[in-house]
């Protein structure tokens, strides 16, 4: 299943990312509350627990969170989604997937990966704010499946149709969530109209 998350205060945060003069103090800022909004959505259907409760009234029952929640930002610019998702489920764990996209064949190169043990029980939100050709999304899945992930989401900000395409054939069984489908990738792999790089953009590399 793919969602495209256009609700009108993440478009209008996203129309603020994409602008060529946003700096990266206000690029972050916005992709932390962009996270954060599309975290409320994405979660909408995690599993809970019933407990039983005290409040000052009297017994209660209740039901809280009944799985562990796992994040895997892909390196770098995935992590620019953390802190936006964490301040909604403070007690996530982080996994570490190390990925560059090869510049000439558009390859992606894999050079850390790093996952808590629970990885096999909860549910796995996979994180990259790009998904341009698809290639780095499809291989971090493919590695935490590897790794027993069974309950996985990947959680994108802009898209590409020719990623969206090859991330769903290659994990048919994975949701995809998306703040925007883009047009298309021009010839060296970026997407139009996009951000740009988000990893530079995030940290200010460029
Ligand atoms: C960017 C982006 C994705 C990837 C998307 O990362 O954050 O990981 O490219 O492209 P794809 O869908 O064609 O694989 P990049 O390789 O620039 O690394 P960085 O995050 O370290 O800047
Ligand atoms: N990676 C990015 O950061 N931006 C793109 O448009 C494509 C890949």
């Amino acid at each position: 299943m793919v969602t495209v998350l256009d609700h009108p205060l993440i478009t209008h945060k996203l129309t603020y990312m994409r602008m060529e003069e946003t700096g990266h103090k206000d690029f972050r800022e916005n992709l932390d509350e962009i996270a954060s909004l599309m975290a409320y959505e994405v979660c909408r259907d995690l599993p809970l627990k019933d407990v039983h409760i005290t409040t000052p009234m009297g017994p209660c029952d209740t039901k809280i969170l009944g799985t562990e929640v796992i994040l895997v930002p892909i390196l770098r610019a995935g992590m620019g989604l953390v802190n936006g998702i964490m301040d909604l489920i403070p007690t996530a764990k982080v996994g570490f997937m190390g990925l560059y996209r090869n510049e000439e064949t558009l390859e992606p190169v894999e050079y850390f990966a790093k996952f808590p043990k629970e990885i096999s029980e909860g549910v796995v939100l996979v994180l990259d704010p790009m998904l341009a050709t698809g290639g780095s999304a499809i291989a971090a899945v493919t590695k935490v499946k590897e790794r027993g992930a069974k309950n996985i989401k990947m959680v994108c900000l802009v898209g590409a149709p020719e990623g969206v395409k090859a991330f769903t054939e290659a994990h048919p069984d994975v949701d995809l969530y998306l703040a925007a489908l883009d047009d298309h990738l021009n010839d060296i792999g970026y997407i139009v109209p996009g951000l740009g790089d988000a990893g530079d953009r995030i940290y200010g590399t460029k």
